[in-house]
């Protein structure tokens, strides 16, 4: 819908000199209100001249080259690979929320807060224990998927010229998808936590000239502590979920902008 330029102040004449139904007029009456305030048809107009200018360049498909008439290909299925790690990323993300109104990242007291938090939410919580089998299922599905996916781009020849960039943006996503991981199974404090934490510190002193000072920024000190579980736990629901959710949002941009690749 575009209104003339002589029209601009006369919306309701423009309505009336057509025939709209109830739903229309209501319609057409929010988006003049919101145009009149925050010029909304404007910015509308731009990102649709955007959408067929970078549509425009798009270059030929395989199909459309070879004319091949859309054919289903059996691989097709695993192109979905993609969007499953975004949804289980969603859920994760959605379930994460929902846990942290329940856990708090404090390891004093024996067994600690943190400890007690999550037995807390397993035992007592209405639906504690299905809240956090969802995020740990979830978790596990995105990073099998997020594998998946990436041997899918790799044998289908989809990190070719030009999708080089979101290759090693994906490189990037599915190594921040490990540290979610890591970072998240320290959370409950348990054994299990804790010695994969001593593994973790060991591993970072491991590392020559920056071994130590790498130990002391992601690990809080050579042991575990406070600070350790602190660090964890803000990598783990503040830095990482804004880092991914921006990388995911421009990955997919790319393949929108770029288009998905057809088989070689
Ligand atoms: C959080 C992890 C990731 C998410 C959410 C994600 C999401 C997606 C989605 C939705 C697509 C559209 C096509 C499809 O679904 O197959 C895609 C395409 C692509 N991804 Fe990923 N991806 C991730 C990780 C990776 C990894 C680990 C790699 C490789 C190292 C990668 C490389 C690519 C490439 C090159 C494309 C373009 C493929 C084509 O045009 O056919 N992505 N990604």
């Amino acid at each position: 819908m575009s209104l003339e330029k002589k029209d601009e102040h006369d919306h309701e004449g423009w309505m009336k000199s057509r025939d709209l139904t109830p739903v229309e007029t209501t319609y057409l009456t929010a988006l003049m209100w919101l145009d009149r305030r925050f010029r909304i048809v404007d910015y509308l107009e731009l990102l649709e001249t955007l959408y067929y200018r970078v549509n425009l360049q798009m270059p030929k498909s395989h199909t459309e080259q070879y004319d091949l008439d859309n054919k289903f290909w059996y691989w097709y299925p695993l192109y979905a690979l993609g969007s499953f790690s975004t949804l289980a990323y969603v859920v994760a993300a959605i379930s994460g929320a929902l846990l942290g109104f329940y856990y708090s990242p404090a390891t004093t007291g024996d067994p600690s807060t943190a400890y007690n938090s999550i037995a807390f939410i397993m035992r007592d919580l209405q639906f504690g224990f299905m809240l956090r089998s969802i995020h740990r299922w979830s978790a596990q599905v995105m990073v099998a998927a997020v594998f998946l996916h990436m041997l899918r781009v790799y044998f289908t020849g989809a990190y070719k010229e030009p999708r080089e960039l979101n290759w090693i943006l994906g490189i990037i996503l599915i190594s921040l998808t490990m540290v979610f991981g890591y970072t998240g199974y320290l959370l409950p404090w348990d054994q299990l936590a804790f010695w994969a934490g001593q593994i973790g510190v060991e591993m970072s002193l491991s590392i020559p000239l920056a071994g130590e000072w790498i130990a002391q920024l992601l690990f809080g000190g050579f042991s575990l502590t406070q600070a350790t579980l602190q660090r964890m736990y803000i990598i783990h629901v503040f830095l990482l979920p804004f880092v991914v959710t921006t990388l995911i949002a421009i990955h997919i941009g790319i393949v929108w902008v770029q288009g998905i690749a057809e088989p070689h």
